[in-house]
């Protein structure tokens, strides 16, 4: 059983989706572990170290992947990696179906068994897999620490022999898994930090991490969580309520972090540009959401705006900005899933298709796009 690592090709993209200690596990699995040479140097693992872990390195994608069973990535193999996969193979990684149809059938085509990590279903056994949670929890921690840099001032408050100087207010909009991680990272920079969703049950998390929450909570609120935990897109009056209260609370905040995403759907706005222009010269917006239509107005994937002296910072695939920690989580999912895949005792490739992880997750199998949710247009 040979398993293939591919250096990713997307520009911006420094990941990795295996690591020495994923590779030393595989080796344990009964797997042969192919590195395209340069797949791991953006996250600082030179070939060497995966060598030392007992892998194999590769000149190109095209000899990595010859004859593997399992191919390991981050994005979803472009137009000219679907290439050199070889048929029948398991394809895994960050598959981005929605709207990718096409791209979806080009895997078809070649004959792999395409899985999406990020369509996992969000149960207890699937929590080790679960690569939405991993990378960001990590952006979340990094919005902060983006927007602490670009802040000119301090966070924590500071008593000194010039002054005291006062504490930040760090407005968290969106509390799923990168909110509440931004909650705990602006928490333990001394911020002063307030949280807003539509989810009720985040108000009890908001208020454990030690911050204050705040959203209009009518009726339509009590019932904006979906049975599978998520946000649902909510009625014009109730944005129209929540924008009200938001807007005078903005105005007296110095960093607003946005991570409000909808399944499926594109990113609320959130921030206005009257609301940018309410905030006083030298704050910080970081919209989290920006390569998903952006929360801010304003926002610009990939750019640092500045509007009136407030900085609106768009940085595309921030778990990228963290690139070692991101591939080491993001492997460990990897390795996660990939254990179920396989037979421990004849070390060899054994798919339970029946398995509720392998049916959420596999797009493509036997030359046909078998996701009911992602089925070529006609
Ligand atoms: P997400 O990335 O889809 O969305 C981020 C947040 O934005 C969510 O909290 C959502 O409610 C919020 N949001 C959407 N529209 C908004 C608006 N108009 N205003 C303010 N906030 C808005 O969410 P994520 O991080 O993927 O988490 C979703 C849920 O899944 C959470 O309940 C989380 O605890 C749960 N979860 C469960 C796991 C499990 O294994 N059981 C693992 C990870 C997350």
């Amino acid at each position: 059983m040979r398993i293939a690592v591919l250096k990713e090709t997307v520009s911006g993209e420094p990941r990795v989706a295996a690591t020495p200690e994923t590779v030393k596990k595989f080796a344990a699995l009964g797997a042969q572990v192919a590195v395209e040479t340069g797949a791991g140097t953006a996250s600082g693992i030179p070939d060497a170290d995966y060598q030392a872990a007992g892998a194999e390195i590769a000149k190109s994608a095209k000899d990595a992947a010859k004859g593997a069973a399992i191919v390991l990535k981050v994005r979803r193999p472009s137009e000219v990696e679907v290439k050199a996969l070889p048929k029948g193979a398991l394809v895994v990684g960050i598959m981005d179906p929605h709207g990718n149809e096409a791209a979806v059938s080009a895997l078809a085509d070649q004959g792999v068994s395409a899985f999406a990590m990020e369509l996992m279903p969000r149960i207890t056994r699937a929590q080790v897999m679960d690569v939405l949670s991993s990378q960001a929890n990590l952006a979340g921690y990094r919005a902060v620490v983006d927007a602490a840099a670009e802040y000119g001032r301090a966070l924590p408050m500071m008593m000194t022999a010039a002054g005291t100087v006062p504490a930040a207010k760090v407005f968290i909009m969106g509390v799923g898994v990168a909110g509440l991680q931004a909650i705990a990272t602006a928490r333990r920079l001394g911020a002063v930090v307030t949280a807003t969703d539509v989810r009720p049950a985040t108000k009890e998390q908001v208020e454990s991490l030690g911050a204050k929450f705040l959203a209009v909570e009518d009726e339509e609120f009590k019932n904006a969580q979906t049975a599978g935990g998520y946000a649902k897109e909510m009625s014009k009056e109730y944005q129209a309520k929540q924008a009200a209260l938001v807007a005078s609370h903005i105005a007296k905040q110095d960093i607003v972090i946005t991570t409000a995403l909808i399944p499926g759907r594109p990113a609320p706005l959130l921030v206005t540009q009257e609301m940018v222009e309410s905030m006083r010269p030298g704050s910080v917006l970081i919209d989290l959401a920006v390569e998903r239509g952006g929360n801010v107005a304003l926002a610009r994937p990939g750019q640092v705006v500045v509007h009136n002296g407030v900085k609106i910072v768009g940085f595309e695939n921030v778990p990228g900005r963290l690139a070692a920690t991101a591939s080491s989580l993001y492997a460990r999912n990897l390795y996660a899933f990939v254990e179920t895949l396989v037979d421990k005792n004849a070390k060899a490739l054994a798919v339970n298709w029946d398995d509720e992880l392998v049916k959420a997750t596999c797009l493509t199998r036997d030359g046909a796009v078998v996701h009911p949710a992602f089925q070529p247009k006609a």
